[in-house]
């Protein structure tokens, strides 16, 4: 298939062309840049063997921009993982992340449809579930308050795709809530490379074992999981990049509409993390305990076997391979993309 990859420059996008291309599909990228490297793409094709990869610099939300794009080329479908997604900015400027992710999707909607291209896969979070009635969680748990508005642009972009899917059923569509992504591709060529200060944990820990950072801030100790430290489904972010081929599967298939979690099925605490990429990598992470985090909940992951029984998807990495990987990037890129 030829796909449009937007958002394509980013951590998940560019691990996703790779997969994409070792299934035998073909892409087409379209990014902004407002969070991510051309040189990401530039290795990107290096580790396929390829020149390079179709690149348009256009932003979403620019209608005259996409149009050209669609009029050059014909897409099966489109991953669609452009987006802002800095919870704290997000309650900072809610109406830019509005703008962006809701006034882009809806933009570019508009261009698929026009131009017969009714498949897309969709980047959904596991953080519309807000702090979920159940765990582990399954697609079935009812959704829940966004306590954020980055959350609130997933929830609602997900009834956006849902109401059009059933008006048209031409179209398929594929919701893919991700739980934690972390990781990096095993050679250390591309990986997250986060602007300023990480909000994630796991860069976070990462640029502290670099010596960039001095030490790890764990946002409590005192919630109901067994350390007290926040449990969260850590996802290889291979693995995830794994899980949008075996969706394009459906949407070959013609699914209609489906929803799946992304993650492994287990949780970790904050503390479990430092410690084994601690032990794995054999470098040290200075932390202290502190506050918690606004927002934030005690525990969050799934039970991912609908994506196991209906796409054919199972996480292959586990804890060891997401700390080693994240790692190996960050030791090899202590600059991220900016060095190049
Ligand atoms: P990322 O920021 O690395 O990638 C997103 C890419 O989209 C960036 O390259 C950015 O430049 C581009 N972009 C943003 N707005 C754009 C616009 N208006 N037009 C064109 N390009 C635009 O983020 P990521 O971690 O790779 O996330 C990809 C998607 O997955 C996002 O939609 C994100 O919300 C979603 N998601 C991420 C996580 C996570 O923890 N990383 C978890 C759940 C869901
Ligand atoms: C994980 C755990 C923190 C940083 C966020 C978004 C969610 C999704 C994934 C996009 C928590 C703790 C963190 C630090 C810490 N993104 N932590 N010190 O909060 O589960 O999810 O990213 O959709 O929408 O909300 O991920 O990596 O920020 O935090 O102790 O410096 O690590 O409190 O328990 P989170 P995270």
């Amino acid at each position: 298939m030829n796909i449009l990859v937007t958002g394509g420059a980013g951590f998940i996008g560019s691990h996703t062309l790779i997969e994409l291309y070792a299934a035998g599909h073909t892409a087409v990228v379209i990014d902004n840049l407002s969070n991510s490297n051309p040189v990401a793409l530039k290795r990107v094709a290096e580790i396929i063997g390829i020149k390079n990869i179709p690149f348009y610099k256009v932003d979403i939300r620019d209608r005259e921009g996409l149009e050209k794009v669609f009029e050059e080329h014909q897409f099966d479908a489109c991953i669609h993982f452009a987006g802002l997604k800095a919870v704290g900015e997000s309650v900072e400027k809610p109406w830019e992340y509005y703008d962006n992710n809701i006034g882009g999707t809806l933009t570019l909607l508009d261009v698929m449809r026009k131009h017969g291209c009714k498949n897309i896969i969709f980047s959904s979070s596991a953080t519309v579930y807000g702090d979920p009635a159940e765990i582990p969680i399954t697609e079935n748990c009812p959704k829940g308050q966004c306590t954020n508005p980055y959350g609130w642009t997933k929830s609602m972009l997900e009834q956006v795709l849902m109401d059009m899917q059933k008006a048209d059923p031409e179209w398929n569509v594929v919701l893919l809530r991700y739980f934690n992504p972390v990781g990096a591709h095993p050679s250390g060529r591309i990986g997250e490379n986060p602007n300023g200060i990480p909000n994630n944990l796991m860069p976070y820990i990462t640029q502290v074992a670099v010596g960039k950072r001095k030490e790890l801030g764990v946002f409590g100790n005192d919630y109901d999981t067994p350390d007290g430290t926040g449990v969260r489904d850590y996802i290889h972010v291979v693995d995830l990049a794994d899980a949008h081929v075996c969706a394009l599967k459906a949407l070959e298939r013609k699914c209609g509409l489906g929803i799946f979690n992304v993650g492994t099925g287990h949780g970790y605490s904050v503390l479990d993390m430092v410690k084994v990429f601690i032990r794995v990598n054999r470098v040290d992470v200075p932390y202290s305990i502190k506050p918690r985090r606004a927002g934030d909940i005690a525990t969050c992951y799934c039970n991912p076997s609908k994506a196991e029984s209906e796409l054919g998807w199972k996480a292959k990495y586990g804890i060891e391979e997401m700390v080693r990987d994240s790692w190996n990037w960050q030791r090899q890129n202590p600059e991220g993309y900016n060095e190049e």
